[in-house]
């Protein structure tokens, strides 16, 4: 859940940056197109599998999603047009069915995830208390997206207490805290279950480890509290080290969650040049604290990775308070679906338009107001299309 504090105005924070944009500064790290695995390409873990239709263009689901979900769509609609991205956007519908007592998503919307692999989501309401489960949820488990993908990197212009964040975390995405497993023993006291698995940690832990070859990452740190919970911790560590064994190019070593969190806010940069993989609970709630490391949720796009599909989506909510007003910042969903760009091999198109986003936030002219500034949605996108 986001607090207001994320978006509130920061007039004190923003100190604009007008030096031109340095590859260095790029945020989400550039894939390499001439990469080595050590695992061969066909091993590879969530290997995208999407093929281009006669028209060369690939199809993509697309989940608009509530508030303002259709606005900041549509600014990565008009982008990606103006990019000449070779995507075609097939748009469903993810209202919630109740089957069999159970909350679904439509059969034609999984259809579409299954059909095209990939899909961008904006963000979708969840009823607090009442009415139907978080349909985020119910997609992860869907669609089995194991391993969520949220890199955070200082955005040029955009002043925070430090200059440097360039953090990627890999959070195991369905098991541990997140199981569901919960049952009263007697009156007053509550057991919940904090699953952990071999199987689910090899699979997020080879996806970490291949991330890092991807993104030119030289090492790979697994945090945990194996000191405390030694069993299912213990696990995660034992797969981790195995695991490491198949990838001897990665530098590889684990550290205590307590202390990442420490010496993260203490000083982020040592963790520039790691992935760091986690079970699902440390995960959630320490990338936040690295969105909080360089501005708030605005500005941290995500990566839902699954072995047949992948989700991308920005983090933050459907903002009711600002639903169809223009107000909203497509930034976070735009950097989602440049995550998504190079998740299907699409580096070049990426890059193009990833350079123009930071160019725009960089001047600081046609910023939106949760930023600092007073451009409309639409004149954001407009902003970045001429940055093209
Ligand atoms: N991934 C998701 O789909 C997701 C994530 C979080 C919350 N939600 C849902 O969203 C709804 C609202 O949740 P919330 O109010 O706690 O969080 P929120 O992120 O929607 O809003 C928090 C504050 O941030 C502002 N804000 C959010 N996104 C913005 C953007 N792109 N540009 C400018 N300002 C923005 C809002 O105006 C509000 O002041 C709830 O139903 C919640 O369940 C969905």
């Amino acid at each position: 859940m986001l607090s207001s504090r994320a978006f509130a105005h920061p007039a004190r924070q923003c100190l604009r940056k007008t030096a031109p944009l340095q590859s260095s500064q790029r945020w989400i790290p550039a894939l390499s197109q001439a990469r080595s695995y050590a695992t061969a390409d066909k091993d590879k873990v969530a290997k995208f599998k999407g093929t281009k239709g006669s028209d060369g263009k690939y199809c993509v689901t697309l989940i608009e999603g509530d508030g303002i979900g259709p606005e900041i769509s549509q600014s990565v609609k008009d982008i990606f047009a103006a990019a000449g991205a070779p995507v075609k956007w097939e748009s469903v519908d993810v209202t919630p069915q109740l089957k069999d007592g159970r909350t679904v998503i439509p059969d034609e919307a999984i259809a579409s995830v299954t059909r095209n692999y990939v899909a961008l989501k904006g963000p979708l309401a969840t009823p607090v208390g009442k009415g139907h489960v978080s349909l985020n949820l119910t997609l992860r488990r869907t669609f089995n997206l194991f391993a969520n993908v949220r890199p955070c990197k200082s955005i040029a212009g955009y002043k925070t207490p430090y200059d440097n964040v360039d953090t990627v975390l890999i959070r195991e995405n369905t098991e541990g805290e997140y199981s569901g497993i919960e049952h009263v023993v007697v009156d007053g006291v509550v057991q919940s279950i904090k699953l952990i698995t071999k199987d689910a940690s090899e699979r997020v832990l080879k996806f970490a480890f291949q991330y890092a070859q991807d993104v030119g990452r030289t090492k790979v740190r697994a945090v945990h509290k194996a000191t405390i919970m030694k069993m299912s911790d213990g696990l995660f560590l034992s797969t981790a080290r195995n695991v490491s064994k198949l990838f001897p190019n990665i530098e590889f070593d684990a550290e205590l969650l307590d202390n990442t969190c420490l010496k993260m806010v203490t000083d982020p940069v040592p963790y520039n040049d790691k992935v760091l993989v986690m079970p699902n609970l440390y995960g959630d709630i320490l990338s936040d604290m690295c969105a909080g490391l360089i501005g708030g949720l605005g500005l941290t796009p995500s990566g839902n990775i699954g072995d047949e599909c992948s989700i991308f989506e920005a983090v933050h909510g459907s903002a009711p308070d600002i639903a169809g007003k223009g107000l909203a910042n497509p930034t976070a969903l735009l950097l989602s679906s440049i995550m998504m760009l190079q998740h299907m091999g699409l580096f070049e198109h990426a890059e193009r338009i990833q350079t123009a986003i930071f160019k725009v936030l960089a001047e600081g002219k046609t910023i939106t107001g949760d930023l600092g500034g007073k451009a409309k949605t639409h004149e954001y996108a407009e902003a970045v299309i001429k940055a093209l």
